[in-house]
């Protein structure tokens, strides 16, 4: 008999007799907002709803339709339960600070509401990626300050996966487990208990299409995985779908490292393309609890202090040795 998301939250909760649950809803409220994406993204097609909605969003990108669904949806369910005091989204050029009659929300939230946008009418998997924060400022309103905290200090984070199944993984700093949505019964059921990197690498994910805009040290990272003297003897495999959610998953299943590092072809991704506070510190953290790493090559990821909501940055993350490793060739080519 699988455990159902609810009997395993609480369960976790057991081990920290003082836990309010408020935690514990918050992570319902998610998987709950999980499943009422899962069943729009099932009937995009049907539904009308694929296809851009010709407005931009703050990064300057196209939204398509599905985008705004699914941060309109989380905005809806963090403002009605009352636990949420500021919601950070890729989508919204500011945080949304929660005013409560009285006692205020406990946490804050950042959210990539939709991630891989770009494969949605492509039929590909997309995910929603969130991180959770408790509130550090004074007074009973959320600030910015809530959203704008470090990694380190997130008390969970996950990532929600549309694909040919849809799929919960969450830490909340115990492990990492992952739940298999049963759309028969509309439970997610664990499925995959403690999961960690496996030892062997063999894949590395990059949109090598940017090769000659890369720094030296990219080059040769990437140059010396594809060749023999990779640590495998053999080169490693490419594998890139160009939905962060999907390539980091993939990896963290099989064994493999993402890349994306910054790069001189645009000048909006002179510090990377990524999102910090809504890509790349969530699913670091996912990383650290199953044993890989996240760097931007010369800091980890989990240690930067964020000074602006939108703050992009270079991410390479997935099994520990190969994130050392291509810090070693930063050291090495850049000085
Ligand atoms: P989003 O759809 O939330 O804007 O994210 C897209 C991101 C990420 O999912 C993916 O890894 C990356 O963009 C792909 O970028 P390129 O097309 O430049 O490779
Ligand atoms: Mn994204
Ligand atoms: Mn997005």
């Amino acid at each position: 008999m699988y455990l159902t998301i609810e009997q395993h939250i609480i369960q976790q909760q057991r081990k920290f007799p003082d836990s309010t649950g408020d935690l514990s809803d918050l992570l319902y409220d998610i998987a709950l907002a999980g499943k009422m994406i899962s069943k729009e993204v099932n009937h995009a097609g049907l539904a009308d709803i694929l296809g851009a909605t010709g407005s931009i969003n703050v990064q300057a990108e196209e939204v398509q339709k599905l985008d705004l669904f699914a941060n309109s949806l989380f905005l809806q369910i963090f403002e009605k339960s009352g636990r949420v005091c500021t919601f950070g989204s890729e989508e919204d050029e500011k945080c949304v600070c929660f005013e409560p009659d009285q006692v205020p929300g406990k946490y804050a939230v950042n959210l990539d509401p939709l991630d891989g946008s770009s494969n949605i009418d492509v039929n590909l998997a997309i995910g929603s990626i969130f991180s959770i924060h408790k509130k550090i400022s004074a007074g009973i309103k959320g600030t910015e300050q809530d959203c704008l905290q470090k990694g380190s200090k997130q008390v969970a984070a996950g990532y929600l996966i549309y694909g040919s199944s849809t799929m919960l993984v969450y830490t909340t700093g115990q492990g990492v487990f992952g739940f298999t949505l049963d759309q028969g019964i509309g439970e997610f059921l664990l499925s995959h208990e403690q999961m960690t990197f496996p030892d062997r690498c063999t894949i590395y994910s990059i949109n090598e299409s940017n090769f000659n805009f890369w720094d030296r040290a990219t080059q040769e990272y990437v140059q010396y995985v594809k060749s023999v003297d990779s640590p495998t003897g053999r080169p490693f495999n490419a594998r890139y779908v160009g939905s962060l959610v999907a390539d980091f998953h993939r990896n963290l299943i099989k064994g493999g490292i993402f890349l994306y590092p910054s790069d001189h072809k645009d000048p909006k991704k002179k510090s990377g393309k990524l999102r910090l506070l809504f890509e790349a510190s969530p699913l670091a953290l996912i990383a650290e609890q199953a044993g890989g790493h996240a760097s931007t090559g010369t800091e980890a990821i989990l240690d930067i202090q964020p000074s602006i909501l939108h703050q992009r940055v270079p991410l390479i993350i997935g099994n520990k040795d190969e994130v050392l490793r291509y810090e070693g060739f930063v050291k090495k080519y850049r000085g």
